[in-house]
């Protein structure tokens, strides 16, 4: 019997792997990978000199800012929510509505948003190219090219690192094999997650990031939940059937992660869990199971990798002054 529930979560979940994955068209190496985390920390690449990747992509809770929806340049407020980035590298595609094929074509995306970083690859360059330190990185980390300091490998140097942000959970072990890693709340909530059919959207390797669907497939939740502003997928296909449709949002380290959905307007796991369960299966679910699939998506909560704060490099007289 509890050979079965694991043999049915292998069918539709992976564990993490326990190395950094391979990434297209970019090789991982070490350089890469401490220049990356150097820019993922640096507010320098922001036009104000205040907002990093890390202001809301914060590793020290959850690789998300736990605000409704980001605040970023100017304090403007931006109209999502703010997904990990945590095991972001396992997405199929990025975003709330996967207009990112990667994370380094997602990378370019916040360093020039308005809301966020509200900069420009000419400049991000030329604050790169001012600082010595940054342009030794730079050659070490793209050794075979004449002029390394470019937008495009400030991108692929924080793909390298976003690649080695991966968080084993309890769910990983059980997984692999280790029956004691789940109680049995947990596992009467994974066989819940599994039989109501949350997993035929959250599944592989991080329950979900993997597939488009209608959020309100069933029933249509209120403007409050679903604000009419935000169409998802419609913006990125103009295609009538893709309004209101959205990526299967990933769910591990969901526990940490409030609020909820691309609104970021639920607070409470135990909410959104009831609130996927009517709009998406129109099942109703009773307290008690709601409560065994909430502790299921607790034991994806995983042990970051320890982060050592980087010392950046120093700023020269040429560096581009902040902005705005
Ligand atoms: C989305 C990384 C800067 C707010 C994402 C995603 C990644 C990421 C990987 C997609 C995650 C997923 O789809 O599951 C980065 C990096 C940054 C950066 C590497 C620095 C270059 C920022 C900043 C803010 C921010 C400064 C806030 C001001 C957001 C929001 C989304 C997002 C709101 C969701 C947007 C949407 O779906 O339309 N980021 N981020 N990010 N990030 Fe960032
Ligand atoms: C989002 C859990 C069923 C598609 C979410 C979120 C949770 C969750 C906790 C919020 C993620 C976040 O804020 O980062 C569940 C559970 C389910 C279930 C427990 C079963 C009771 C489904 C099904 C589908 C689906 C069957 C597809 C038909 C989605 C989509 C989102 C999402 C598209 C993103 C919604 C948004 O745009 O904000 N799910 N889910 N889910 N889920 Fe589910």
């Amino acid at each position: 019997m509890a050979d079965d529930l694991r043999e049915m979560a292998l069918e539709m979940f992976s564990p993490l792997p326990s190395t950094t994955p391979a990434v297209n068209d970019n090789l991982i190496t070490p350089a890469k990978i401490d220049l990356g985390k150097a820019l993922f920390f640096d507010p320098r690449m922001s036009a104000s000199g205040v907002f990093s990747c890390n202001s809301c992509h914060n590793l020290a809770t959850g690789g998300d800012d736990n605000m409704p929806t980001s605040i970023g340049h100017g304090w403007q407020k931006g109209p999502r929510n703010s997904p990990t980035v945590l095991n972001a590298v396992f997405n199929e595609a990025q975003f709330w509505d996967g207009r990112a094929p990667d994370l380094a074509a997602q990378a370019k995306g916040p360093v020039q948003a308005g809301v966020e970083m509200a900069n420009t690859p000419d400049n991000v360059v030329a604050t790169l190219n001012s600082m010595p330190q940054y342009q030794d990185w730079f050659k070490a980390s793209f050794p075979d090219e004449a002029d390394p300091v470019t937008f495009d490998n400030f991108a692929k140097a924080i793909e390298a690192y976003e690649a080695t942000l991966l968080t084993p959970s309890p769910f990983d072990a059980y997984l692999n094999g280790d029956e004691n890693a789940l109680t049995d709340d947990e596992k009467a909530g994974l066989a819940l997650f599994m039989d109501a059919g949350c997993a035929s959207c959250h599944n592989g390797i991080n329950l979900g990031g993997n597939g488009y669907y209608p959020f309100g497939l069933i029933e249509k939740p209120g403007a409050d939940i679903l604000p009419e502003g935000d169409r998802g997928r419609f913006a990125v296909t103009d295609t009538a059937d893709d309004e209101y449709v959205f990526r299967a949002a990933p769910l591990r380290n969901i526990a940490v992660t409030a609020p909820y959905f691309h609104s970021g307007k639920v607070w409470d796991l135990e909410t959104a869990v009831a609130i996927m369960a009517t709009s998406q299966l129109g099942a109703d679910l009773n307290d008690q199971e709601i409560g065994q699939i909430t502790a299921f998506l607790g034991s994806l909560t995983g042990t970051v990798p320890v982060v050592e704060y980087p010392v950046l490099p120093a700023e020269t007289a040429t560096t581009p002054r902040p902005t705005g």
